[in-house]
């Protein structure tokens, strides 16, 4: 037995007081979990914290907590660990981020969550004729989609989602990854419909940032940014979805600028996004009717010294050598016939198989 101190962060809107925090020492096993740490606190010191929990077992998601400061279950922490990691030998316990507390650790799904993972039509529709007997589906398409099947629906992901703070309206990882669980099975009768409404969006595909705080948050390993890289590459490759936000033309132009340079060239990004993937695309009509409507855009950076007159005439790029290690990376990639879709989830690394 040993004592942990937690200090859990409470709040009741309907009180019209200010956030505070409160501290509790409990006493557990080190390998106990933080979720039985604050059910402690509320049996022996205070009924009335807020917390929500069912199968103690990360299986259910309903803890999610931010433990000291990141999203993670509280059943599935250990008191021992959480207090090492944390700044001063107290354990910090909030409530998740980008959704509205109800009470103390409590937020609400609803309001963000399920509202958005509603949006995304998360139910198979299935091609017609509907077999007589049960569909056949080949092995490795049902390994693709089991990543994406993993999620518990704990909104970690999107606690931590950076775009997400900036523009709520993000449709956001979880609900992102569970598009892909129906774009990625072949009973689905819907995949272009799909795509090309999730590329459209102005909140869909493409405004992910790739800041990767989803992978880190997910506590199931769905790793929701590569299930939107997925449902990028099929809209944009297989479907050849040109969307109107140029999230597709925007990917391209990233990528033949690192193939060009080694780096990413700012000043470049914007012209080739708009007029294709050459130094003289800022040349092409239409991509200088597109560059003028992101007059404020191309302001901003050169204010910000983000883009400055002298890249825009002479881009930075890579040393010659290295160059030709990622041009040798590009020739590798593109030189496959069919595109290789690795689940690590499921092969885990290569000396385990
Ligand atoms: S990688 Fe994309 S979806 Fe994931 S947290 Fe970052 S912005 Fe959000
Ligand atoms: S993807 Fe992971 S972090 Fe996000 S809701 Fe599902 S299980 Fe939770
Ligand atoms: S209580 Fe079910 S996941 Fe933690």
């Amino acid at each position: 037995m040993a004592e942990f101190t937690l200090r859990l962060r409470r709040y009741d809107p309907e009180s019209g007081d200010a956030p505070y925090w409160e501290e509790h020492t409990v006493d557990l096993e080190p390998h106990r979990s933080v979720l039985e740490g604050i059910l402690q606190a509320k049996d022996r010191f205070d009924g009335s914290i807020g917390i929500r929990c069912s199968c103690r077992a990360a299986i259910c998601g309903s803890c999610g907590v931010r433990i000291n400061g990141q999203p993670d279950l509280a059943c599935h922490t250990h008191l021992g660990r959480a207090e090492k990691r944390s700044k001063d030998g107290v354990i910090e316990v909030e409530p998740m981020g980008n959704m509205p507390v109800i009470k103390d650790l409590i937020v609400d799904m609803e309001a963000v969550h399920w509202k958005k993972i509603r949006r995304v039509t998360p139910w198979l529709i299935a091609k017609q004729p509907v077999p007589e007997r049960e569909y056949i589906v080949p092995r490795e398409s049902m390994v693709d989609v089991t990543q994406s099947m993993a999620c518990i629906q704990c909104g970690a992901c999107v606690s931590d989602c950076l775009s997400m703070e900036v523009d709520p309206e993000f449709i956001g990882p979880a609900a992102l990854a569970k598009a892909y669980r129906f774009v990625g099975d072949p009973r689905d009768d819907q995949h272009f419909e799909r795509l090309k409404d999730l590329a459209e969006d102005p909140h869909g595909i493409y405004d992910c940032t790739h800041c990767f705080q989803c992978i880190s948050a997910c506590p199931k390993g769905v790793a929701p940014m590569n299930q939107i890289m997925r449902l990028r590459r099929r809209a944009g490759n297989d479907f050849k979805i040109e969307d109107r936000n140029n999230g597709e033309r925007h990917e391209h132009a990233f990528a033949s600028l690192i193939k060009q340079y080694g780096l990413l060239a700012e000043a470049e990004i914007l012209p080739r996004s708009y007029g294709g993937d050459t130094p003289l695309a800022k040349f092409k009509p239409s991509a200088a009717a597109e560059l003028a409507s992101s007059l404020p855009s191309i302001a901003k950076a050169l204010l910000r010294r983000k883009v400055t007159p002298a890249a825009v005439l002479k881009p930075h790029r890579l040393a010659r050598q290295d160059l030709g290690q990622i041009k040798r990376i590009y020739d590798e990639v593109e030189g496959r016939e069919e595109r290789a879709e690795f689940n690590i989830y499921i092969s885990g690394k290569d000396e385990d198989r």
